[in-house]
């Protein structure tokens, strides 16, 4: 017996150690050296990045990306967990650092599990030492009551604390419209577009200048959003509204949880989505789409000397075969990262989107490059370095 005893913990301690050693073998952080777009990008416990519709926040020497939680299926086109976070040293490898805002179990809360939350950007407020998300937010599962919701926190990696869900700048008329185009719909205004069906993308007899006068007192749409924090320190939430039809420019007050009721409109009845801005020598420029859902469609790029316009559209940036041009590399825009300490150099950061299997969602990250009259460009790359 004595002897069967000691051969069964001899067994049971060989199988342990082994156990051990397979762990300590399993593939760790698989070290990257460039970029690749389009292909699956592990994080550094090997799992692949997920972290859609992201945008990025560099904070005392490391980058964080922020971007929606999928899951597996068309399920995942909805939020089932929240915003991931990750965070990096050197752009190509990045660390887990866990779900920053986590959807709620309360099916009463606006961020219940199962809404729609998209394109999460967060920025860093000095004056409040703290943290603060926006996100593009509909209450259910379609896109029509077209929020936004912020939440805020004093770790960077979270967790946040989602504050409120909203329409933008009730009450307020945008700086840039003038005289009659200040004021609310007239009955027959109301009865036109009541005859118009919109979808989110453009229709036939789309009204340039009622969209957002019919909104004026509830707050404005805003679906596709991103931030930018200009070098004064004053920040812009930049959305899709007006049914997508016209993007606006809405400046946030000092602590960046709420808008001043200073505003413009951008691109009435262009249909522009995926808004991405930078900076470059005094001059912004605006990445946007069109509107085609989750297929991708031919990029559009504009610049301007001041945020709140005039903006002077420069046309499709791509360069390549007709389809990468016409498709943006299979992919749409979600944020442009300045590479701290190299200036000059910006990445284009997209998402090839697969709604089918939401989690396959690709990263398409391409540099911005720039021809001889300084005017930004995009090539496809296999592989590249900043
Ligand atoms: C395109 C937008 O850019 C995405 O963020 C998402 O809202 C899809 N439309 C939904 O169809």
């Amino acid at each position: 017996m004595r002897n069967f005893l000691m051969k069964f913990s001899a067994i049971v301690s060989l199988l342990i150690s082994t156990c051990l050693s397979l762990q300590a073998e399993a593939p760790q952080s698989k070290k990257y050296e460039s970029f690749r777009p389009g292909e699956v990008w592990l994080d550094g416990s090997g799992v692949p990045i997920n972290a859609h519709g992201g945008g990025i926040l560099f904070h005392e020497g490391r980058y964080y990306w922020f971007g929606e939680h999928k899951i597996e299926g068309e399920a995942g086109n909805l939020a089932q967990v929240g915003v991931h976070c990750y965070s990096s040293a050197d752009l190509y490898n990045w660390r887990d650092e866990g779900i920053a805002l986590k959807v709620s179990e309360n099916p009463r809360s606006d961020i219940a599990k199962g809404c729609i939350l998209e394109r999460p950007k967060v920025i860093y407020c000095a004056k409040t030492k703290s943290f603060v998300m926006w996100f593009h937010l509909e209450l259910g599962q379609n896109y029509s009551s077209a929020r936004s919701g912020v939440a805020v926190a004093k770790n960077i990696t979270g967790p946040y604390r989602f504050i409120e869900s909203k329409r933008i700048n009730a009450g307020f008329w945008p700086m840039n419209v003038f005289g009659r185009f200040k004021e609310p719909l007239r009955p027959e205004e109301k009865e036109y577009l009541s005859g118009i069906k919109m979808y989110g993308g453009p229709v036939d007899g789309y009204p340039l200048d009622m969209i957002y006068r019919r909104d004026f007192f509830d707050g404005q749409m805003a679906r596709d959003m991103t931030l930018f924090v200009d070098d004064d320190g004053t920040a812009y939430h930049i959305y899709s509204s007006e049914e997508n039809g016209t993007l606006h420019i809405a400046q946030l007050s000092d602590d960046y949880l709420s808008h001043t009721g200073f505003w413009v409109r951008t691109f009435p009845g262009k249909f522009n989505e995926a808004p991405a801005i930078f900076k470059k020598d005094g001059k912004y420029y605006l990445f946007s789409s069109g509107c085609t859902g989750w297929a991708p469609n031919a990029a559009r790029l504009a610049v301007a000397d001041s945020l709140t316009g005039e903006w002077t559209e420069l046309g499709n940036p791509c360069r390549g075969t007709d389809e990468e041009k016409s498709l943006t590399f299979r992919s749409q825009s979600t944020y442009v990262l300045p590479v701290v300490g190299k200036p000059g150099t910006f990445i284009f950061m997209a998402d090839r989107w697969n709604p089918k299997n939401a989690i396959d969602g690709r990263y398409v990250w391409l540099p911005v490059l720039f021809d001889e009259e300084g005017a930004p460009y995009l090539e496809w790359q296999d592989e590249w370095k900043y």
